[in-house]
């Protein structure tokens, strides 16, 4: 899919469709929208009377042009009503622009920048939504699928701008939009990656392509390097598995003063080991590696995005797994910063391997260090599918990843971090156990993380709600979500004070 932007007139575009726009209510189009209603001598306000096309949002009609253009068809994509008109909305348009232009064997597009018109958005911004949309929203999984030979894939779109003074903009959104809805996909790609085709060594060898293509620095270290370290936490985990544990490391340098830590969980796949999970939907486990996905794809963005700032990446990969030699209930580890866990359930293995992720990029002393996991069930109980949650010791940092939320379309959402929460993970026999009880699951399992960041203004992501859908609805697709790629890349830039 490649996606384009050119200056010319939205009428003249030969290809299989064009896509205009219509905000609710409108019954009589103006801009482009009105332009190519005269072209079909007023098809489109005559399918407007007729109550064919509301401009509801989510609302796609298909309109003929019978040899009036040099387009064969045009769509026009409801927008719903303009006081309620956003970015976002721009990019779940998109998404499903994309796919209707798809179901209608289109395999070339041209669209206009929905919300740059009357929508009165910035033309930068909306280019670069439209973009990031419709890649997402095209994505689908399908590589271990034989081919369907009369599929048809939209392989490219033209964003058409009709004033040449805005084609740098637009040309600009174009870009980062692109490198965005890239690094979303790829994250996808990674986590829908089934347990047998995506271990440790694979993803490792993954993000080492990766990092390769986009110019970063890269590590893979292995089980000897972990006991050296002393990663004890981390190697509890990998000893109930047969498949070697890794230890991603990517750098980027941007320059700039302020240096930006992340790590993601790597749980290739999480059969809970000894305190082994049901079997109905067990075979969702093999997301388990999603924060690892967001963190490394982000890192392919960054660094193709620029921004001027130094950001370390770590990624603790491994299975969890029972076996002859799997961790027990009970037993006690210690991790790299040599503090002690007592493992009360083996399913609660993400704490333990980010415990020793996060002691790897805090003795590095970054000024802000981020978190990414499907970590708790609990989550999804607090937030449902909608948010993700976060959790920290700092509310300007948590101000930021909000803002960078924001930006992206992604939702994130604090809880509490009171030290009375610390109760609930004290142990008799070591430092702390890595299970709290029922009760404020998602909080204890943070506590436990707190105690590996020492004053590291830091934030933790549970995103176990919103890692996978089992829906197609605007941007969001069939399988892993992609989130939250393009929030930590925002992030990144909101530290660097330079916004996207
Ligand atoms: N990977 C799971 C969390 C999870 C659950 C992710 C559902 C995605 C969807 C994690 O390792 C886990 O098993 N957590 C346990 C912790 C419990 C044993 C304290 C949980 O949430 O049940
Ligand atoms: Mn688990
Ligand atoms: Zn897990």
């Amino acid at each position: 899919m490649e996606i384009r932007a050119e200056q010319g007139d939205i009428v003249q575009q030969k290809v299989d469709a064009i896509i205009v726009n219509l905000f609710e209510g409108v019954e009589s189009p103006g801009g482009a929208t009105g332009a190519v209603d005269q072209a079909l001598d007023g098809a489109i306000s005559q399918v407007i009377k007729d109550g064919g096309c509301r401009g509801k949002d989510g609302e796609f009609t298909l309109i003929h042009t019978l040899g009036k253009l040099p387009a064969p068809r045009v769509v026009v994509a409801g927008l719903g009503k303009q006081e309620d008109f956003t970015l976002d909305k721009v990019r779940n348009i998109a998404a499903g622009a994309a796919r209707f232009l798809r179901t209608a064997r289109c395999v070339s597009g041209a669209t206009i920048t929905h919300g740059a018109g009357i929508g009165g958005l910035d033309p930068r911004d909306c280019a670069q939504a439209l973009t990031e949309g419709t890649l997402l929203g095209l994505y689908t999984f399908d590589r271990h699928k034989k081919p369907k030979d009369d599929a048809v894939e939209l392989e490219q779109l033209t964003v058409v701008e009709s004033d040449d003074s805005r084609l740098d903009a637009v040309r600009r959104g174009v870009d980062r939009g692109t490198v965005l809805g890239e690094a979303a996909n790829f994250a996808r790609d990674l986590a829908n990656e089934p347990g047998n085709k995506l271990t440790p060594t694979d993803l490792a060898e993954r993000a080492r392509a990766m990092a390769s293509d986009a110019g970063l620095e890269c590590e893979v270290y292995d089980q000897p390097w972990m006991e050296e370290q002393g990663m004890g936490a981390l190697l509890s985990v990998a000893a109930g598995s047969q498949q070697p544990p890794k230890f991603i490391v990517l750098r980027y340098h941007g320059g700039g003063s302020s240096h930006l830590g992340f790590v993601g969980k790597g749980i290739t796949f999480d059969t809970g080991g000894i305190s082994i999970k049901p079997a109905a939907g067990m075979e969702h486990m093999k997301g388990d590696m999603s924060g690892a996905a967001a963190v490394i794809a982000a890192m392919g963005a960054i660094a193709r995005l620029k921004p001027e700032i130094d950001v370390t990446m770590c990624v603790p990969a491994t299975e969890n797994m029972p076996g002859g030699n799997a961790t027990k209930p009970g037993d006690v580890v210690t991790a790299m910063t040599g503090k002690t866990i007592e493992v009360i359930n083996t399913d609660a293995e993400g704490r333990l391997i980010l415990s020793d992720g996060l002691g790897y990029v805090n003795a590095l002393k970054p000024d802000a260090l981020v978190d990414v996991a499907t970590l708790t069930g609990a989550i999804s109980i607090a937030l449902g599918d909608v948010a993700m949650g976060a959790m920290g010791n700092s509310d300007a940092l948590y101000d930021r990843l909000q803002r960078a939320a924001e930006a992206a379309g992604e939702k994130v959402w604090q809880l509490p971090m009171y030290d009375e929460y610390k109760e609930q993970i004290k142990s008799n026999v070591a430092d702390m156990k890595n299970t709290g009880g029922r009760n404020a699951g998602s909080i204890t399992a943070a506590m436990l993380l707190q105690e590996f960041v020492d004053d590291t203004p830091w934030i933790h992501i549970d995103m176990a709600g919103v890692d996978v859908y089992d829906k197609v609805k605007g941007t969001t697709v069939k399988g892993a979500s992609g989130i939250p790629v393009r929030t930590l890349v925002h992030l990144a830039f909101i530290l660097a004070d330079d916004p996207l």
